[in-house]
């Protein structure tokens, strides 16, 4: 059957299709505002416990407030069917953009993980654990701005309270489940750090790190074999970041990179002492006269007026900077 309302929403087109519904772009005509509405499956609707967990989980997600995550306005249910209303993102999804472009330029994949990184320190420090990060749950504005949606969903099919320390059942999207995850141990704050470096693997090569013909196949590479690097990492992506990406990746949660926040820091970090490495051409206003190129101390490309942080004051420009780790 072919649905175009819902109680107050009128369906204008389907966005796409996940495991838990059917999202549409919808017109809210009381409000006349344009939403994205997600249909829930049927079958979840029959499962009454889900409901009642969804519903407890989204009035959380209702009331988070932050810049880059997707808020949720309504949550209802009309004819038997359970809807949520949220923010309609116009940019598609990080699972689009990669799909239509592979990958991105490091300093762009950087700057989406700070972004996505904020929203889930700030998930965090509120006791929730996102459980599902994966680059669909990652939409963006007419801007480009990253915003993380699909909060709660997880959790609910999990069951459990919204403690951080509950055990939960084998949720989330295979390729980004941490190992934890399927062993039905301890969820934590790092648990959403292993997706996001998941992720941010496949922003900066464009393929899925963990992929396999089966979940069992996938379940063995993330607990047994780790990460498959390649070779040779594209154009532009700094040496050190592998080190990085690794300790975001560890087995161990006690051994992960603890918070989203820290990956971004340890990231940005590279990033910054990489572009300190490109060459420039260096028109100095310090102590030389205007317009006078300098060269031998400063590499030959940069762009005029950048002063490369590390020459200026005395270090070694070919070393990263201090990389807290
Ligand atoms: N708030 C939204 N605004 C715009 N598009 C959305 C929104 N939420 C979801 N979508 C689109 O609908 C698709 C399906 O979403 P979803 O059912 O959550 O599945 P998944 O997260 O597995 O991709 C997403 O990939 C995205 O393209
Ligand atoms: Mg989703």
């Amino acid at each position: 059957m072919n649905l175009t309302q819902l109680g107050k929403y009128e369906l204008l087109e389907e966005l796409g299709s996940g495991g838990y519904g059917t999202v549409y772009r919808a017109r809210d005509t009381v409000l006349e505002v344009v939403r994205a509405v997600k249909v829930l499956h049927p079958a979840l609707v029959a499962d009454r416990q889900f409901i009642e967990r969804f519903t407890r989980e989204a009035r959380y997600a209702a009331r988070l407030k932050h810049a880059h995550i997707v808020p949720v306005y309504d949550l209802g249910e009309n004819e038997g069917r359970f809807f949520l209303a949220m923010e309609y993102l116009p940019g598609g999804s990080l699972n689009d953009m990669i799909t239509r472009q592979g990958s991105l330029p490091f300093g762009r994949a950087v700057e989406i993980l700070g972004q996505v990184a904020g929203a889930l320190d700030y998930i965090h420090a509120q006791g929730l654990v996102h459980r599902d990060i994966k680059p669909g749950n990652i939409l963006f504005d007419e801007s480009g701005q990253a915003a993380v949606s699909d909060m709660g969903f997880a959790k609910a099919l999990s069951g459990g309270s919204s403690s951080l320390s509950t055990s939960g059942g084998m949720i989330g999207t295979p390729s980004y489940m941490a190992p934890e995850v399927w062993r039905g141990k301890e969820i934590t704050p790092a648990t959403d750090v292993y997706s996001l470096a998941c992720v941010f693997f496949e922003m900066i090569t464009g393929q899925v790190l963990f992929e396999g013909d089966s979940p069992p196949e996938v379940m063995t590479k993330h607990m047994l074999d780790g990460p498959q690097f390649p070779q040779h990492w594209p154009e532009g992506v700094p040496d050190r970041m592998e080190v990085i990406l690794k300790q975001a990746l560890a087995i161990e949660q006690s051994k992960r990179i603890s918070s989203p926040g820290e990956f971004t820091r340890m990231m940005n970090s590279l990033n910054a002492s990489y572009k300190t490495k490109q060459p420039i051409i260096y028109q100095a206003h310090q102590g030389v006269g205007e317009g006078q190129q300098v060269k031998g101390k400063f590499n030959k490309q940069q762009k005029p007026d950048t002063i490369p942080e590390q020459d200026s004051i005395g270090n070694n420009s070919s070393k990263p900077m201090n990389i807290p780790y």
